[in-house]
């Protein structure tokens, strides 16, 4: 394991984002697995930005999103679909066919979950998985008791999950109570993976490290 300590935010972003384009500039036909929340933003802006100037090319590019809320809709401003196409995929030249995002209402949890797996595997696998990690230090949405063998699933949040995300939602009322996400296994599949941690917000799982 590599371990980088950056400066700040800008720094992060940067950063993650080269790494990115390293993979896309070894492999054009690379799989990103990726990642929503706060931290990512800066890293989406900076991969669009060279995007723009013509300095990395997404077209071949495929990706695989960790998670999805259970019970929002493609359109709903907090589904993690709303958030990818509205900060990341519109902007770059990526391929619409070549996104994938869980469906959160699906009417059929295990073949969405099953599916999901297949087209992993159909793709070659991820090549480079970009994480997060919760303040209770949750994976996707794999809270940390959770089996190290785990597929994509259906999950209950924890409420500390559900107040940590309730600052995307007018309250914690609205945060769905459940998310289908990658399990453990098939994040450990990745052939590479990043994972950030932010001092600043997470200093008790920094000690932990
Ligand atoms: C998001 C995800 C989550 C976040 C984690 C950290 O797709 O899977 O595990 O990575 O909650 O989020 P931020 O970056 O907001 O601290």
């Amino acid at each position: 394991m590599k371990v980088t300590i950056v400066r700040d935010y800008n720094e992060l972003s940067s950063k993650t984002a080269q790494l990115i384009i390293e993979q896309i500039i070894n492999k054009k036909n690379s799989v990103l697995g990726l990642a929503t929340g706060s931290t990512p933003n800066g890293m989406y802006k900076e991969l669009i930005r060279l995007n723009q100037e013509g300095k990395v090319d997404f077209s071949e590019v495929i990706t695989f999103n960790l998670d999805e809320y259970y019970g929002l809709s493609p359109e709903h401003p907090q589904s993690y679909h709303f958030f990818m196409w509205d900060s990341f995929f519109k902007h770059i030249n990526i391929k619409k066919e070549n996104v994938h995002l869980l469906n959160g209402i699906t009417e059929n949890i295990a073949k969405e979950c099953k599916q999901y797996e297949a087209l992993i595997q159909k793709s070659g696998g991820i090549d480079l998985q970009v994480l997060g990690i919760g303040n209770n230090g949750h994976i996707g949405f794999n809270e940390p008791d959770i089996s190290l063998n785990g597929r994509t699933h259906l999950v209950n949040l924890t409420a500390k999950t559900i107040r940590a995300n309730s600052r995307f939602f007018n309250n914690a009322r609205e945060v769905p109570k459940q998310a289908i996400t990658m399990g453990i296994g098939t994040i450990m599949q990745a052939k590479k993976i990043f994972y950030w941690l932010t001092a600043k917000e997470k200093p008790g799982l920094l000690k932990e490290q």
